[in-house]
């Protein structure tokens, strides 16, 4: 079922989150965590490095999986999601960086832009990868305005796996302020894990803002039901989503 809390600030829901992922990590060591981009998981991000410093949580033994990442922006590039989540998490927690996985799709330094064959089979392999290490215990989401989790935009399936995807119209005019409010500058493709990769998690928790909160309505309307127009309504199907809204 869907569990909804709301949370009197960002910064409360950043907290809870992170108690969340704490409490897990500090009840089964050896925790498989799923982990987001965007800018609704920072002040998550941000508990959680507070905790690490404090010493009251111990990432060495964890593991960790994300949901997306660009394709074609070269490597290291500030705004790939791998970036992202180095300067934002991975760099203040002891979180092996070995342990560490994100889809990918960056252009290699030196090398030749990954084709969308290449893009797939990488996908197939993290889908492996996941598979040897999962379940995920965790995973926490971000929600598009469009209903997107991860990049699956509108029209994925259920039972969608880690595939090259395109980005709607939408979706790049919304992240366009990355890419110094350039809309062409923002790639029309990316990596996503799928629908069916996220519900195989044991437990979700979605973070969304009140600029969400038509997106959320839709997600957790029972009548309308799980469907594709709302990638995010096929969480409905899950036994164990929490939403933590503010
Ligand atoms: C991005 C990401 C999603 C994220 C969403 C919302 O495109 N691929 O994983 O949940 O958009 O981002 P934000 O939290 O910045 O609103």
């Amino acid at each position: 079922g869907m569990q909804l809390v709301k949370c009197a600030s960002k910064d409360a829901a950043g907290q809870y989150i992170s108690d969340m992922f704490v409490g897990l990590v500090n009840a089964k060591p050896e925790a498989v965590l799923g982990f987001a981009t965007g800018s609704s998981p920072l002040p998550t991000y941000r508990a959680m490095i507070a905790a690490y410093a404090e010493k009251k949580v111990d990432f060495s033994r964890c593991t960790s999986y994300n949901l997306d990442e660009y394709v074609g922006l070269p490597e290291g590039h500030p705004e790939t999601y791998s970036a992202f989540m180095q300067a934002n998490l991975f760099d203040s927690i002891n979180l092996p960086s070995e342990s560490v996985h994100v889809p990918a799709g960056c252009v290699p330094k030196g090398g030749e832009p990954l084709t969308p064959a290449e893009v797939d089979t990488l996908g197939d392999r993290y889908e492996a990868d996941l598979e040897r290490d999962g379940p995920v215990d965790l995973w926490l989401l971000g929600v598009g305005h469009n209903g997107h989790i991860a990049f699956n935009e509108p029209g994925s399936a259920a039972d969608s796996r880690t595939r090259l995807v395109h980005l709607d119209a939408g979706t790049i005019e919304a992240n366009k302020r990355f890419f110094d409010n350039d809309p062409s500058l923002v790639p029309t493709s990316a990596v996503s894990v799928g629908v069916g990769t996220i519900l195989a998690s044991r437990r979700i928790v979605l973070v969304a803002g009140p600029e969400k909160a038509e997106a959320v309505a839709r997600m957790m309307d029972r009548s309308l039901g799980p469907d594709a127009s709302c990638p995010a309504s096929f969480l409905q199907t899950h036994p164990d989503v929490v939403v933590v809204t503010y």
